[in-house]
């Protein structure tokens, strides 16, 4: 039987990987980080099948008694300071989470367990959009955010490892994917939950920033499978892993409101464009300019060819899936 473990398993990502693990038959060992209250977030529904060890990133010698523990086969580096808007507004914490605290996890496998397989969640953030063509493991990178910067260090580090000490490390460049389980605070989530809140009568406007901004978006479940193959090949690699499409953020929330029953039609421009109820000609979404980041990835757009052809990977959940999906299920939670 394999071993797994798993950091940020409390995460939108760790909770969909920790369930296709435990599906294959693996022990899987998750990493939480201590809090004042104690909460296994995403995961807590499975909790008693994970063996869950309290640790931290930035704490090395947690990291040296959790792989000690869990003697894994394979390591899912999932744990980060994952919300691009923060990171202008805590550089330093991101740096240390997502870029030191990767070398830290490296340097207790390669002196624990240096046979594990370490898979380290890269983003599309590399490329910080500054392309309008689809973005392969080939594409130069170009990080506009301190969270960017952060991953990119990390991304470098993995390889770093295997080139150097012969650590079996991949990295994932894996693109916008969201879910049921995404945190509120990222604009898909935001979008779904407040217009379940609005057909509740909890809340009567949506407040976006950048509506133009355009993200190639897929399911969290079809994205930790492709963590998954990754570490069954042969040699260690990179991979892009996308949907090939990409949509703006106007167009994730005209279609998130008609799946609640609303029709929207947009007017104006920049920060003046609202999208209006066509039936009660109220106002539901407002442009708010606090939303607006110094720095924006206008475009991202993958091509995951080397995946297909190489993993056998294929997205299941189609984008007006992914958004009835996550309609629903804040429907539901709210009602
Ligand atoms: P998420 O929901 O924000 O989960 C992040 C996880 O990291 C949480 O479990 C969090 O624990 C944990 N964490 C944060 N700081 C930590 C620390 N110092 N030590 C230990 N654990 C820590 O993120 P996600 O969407 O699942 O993403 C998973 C990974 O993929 C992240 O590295 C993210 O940057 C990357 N990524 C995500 C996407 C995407 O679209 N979702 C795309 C590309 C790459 P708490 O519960 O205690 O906060
Ligand atoms: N969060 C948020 N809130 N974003 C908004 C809003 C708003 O009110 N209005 C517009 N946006 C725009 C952002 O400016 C950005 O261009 C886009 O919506 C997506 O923002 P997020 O959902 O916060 O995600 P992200 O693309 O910045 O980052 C996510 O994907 C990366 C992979 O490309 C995160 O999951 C990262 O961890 C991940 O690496």
């Amino acid at each position: 039987m394999k071993r797994a473990f798993i950091t940020g398993i409390t995460g939108q990502d760790g909770s969909y990987l920790a369930e296709l693990l435990l599906s294959k038959g693996y022990t899987v060992y998750g990493l939480y980080r201590r809090k004042s209250s104690l909460d296994f977030g995403n995961v807590a529904h499975i909790a008693h099948r994970i063996t869950m060890i309290e640790g931290d990133l930035l704490d090395y010698p947690s990291l040296v008694a959790a792989i000690k523990e869990s003697r894994p086969d394979e390591v899912y580096n999932l744990a980060a300071q994952s919300f691009v808007g923060a990171s202008f507004r805590q550089p330093v914490a991101t740096a240390e989470i997502d870029a030191l605290g990767v070398v830290h996890l490296l340097e207790a496998i390669r002196s624990v367990k240096p046979d594990a397989r370490f898979y380290q969640a890269s983003t599309s953030e590399l490329f910080g959009g500054v392309y309008d063509t689809p973005c392969n493991e080939e594409t130069p990178f170009y990080p506009r955010s301190p969270y960017g910067v952060a991953k990119l260090y990390a991304h470098w580090i993995t390889k770093n490892y295997r080139e150097n000490y012969g650590v079996f490390a991949c990295a994932g460049i894996l693109f916008n994917h969201e879910s049921e389980r995404r945190g509120k605070e990222f604009v898909t989530r935001k979008i779904t939950s407040t217009v379940a809140a609005i057909k509740h009568g909890e809340a009567e406007c949506l407040e976006l920033g950048n509506l133009s901004s355009k993200r190639d978006w897929g399911h969290a479940a079809d994205y930790v499978r492709a963590m998954w193959l990754m570490l069954q090949q042969e040699r260690p690699a990179e991979f892009v892993i996308a949907t090939g499409e990409t949509r703006t953020v106007r167009e994730f929330a005209e279609l998130a409101f008609r799946k609640a029953g609303y029709d929207i039609r947009f007017e104006g421009e920049g920060e003046n464009e609202v999208g209006i109820d066509s039936k009660s000609g109220k106002i539901l979404l407002r442009v708010n300019p606090a939303f607006f980041r110094p720095a924006e990835v206008n475009v991202l757009l993958g091509d995951s060819s080397k995946a297909k052809n190489e993993l056998g990977w294929e997205r299941e959940v189609m984008f007006s899936e992914l958004v009835s999906r996550m309609v629903s299920s804040d429907i539901k939670k709210l009602g």
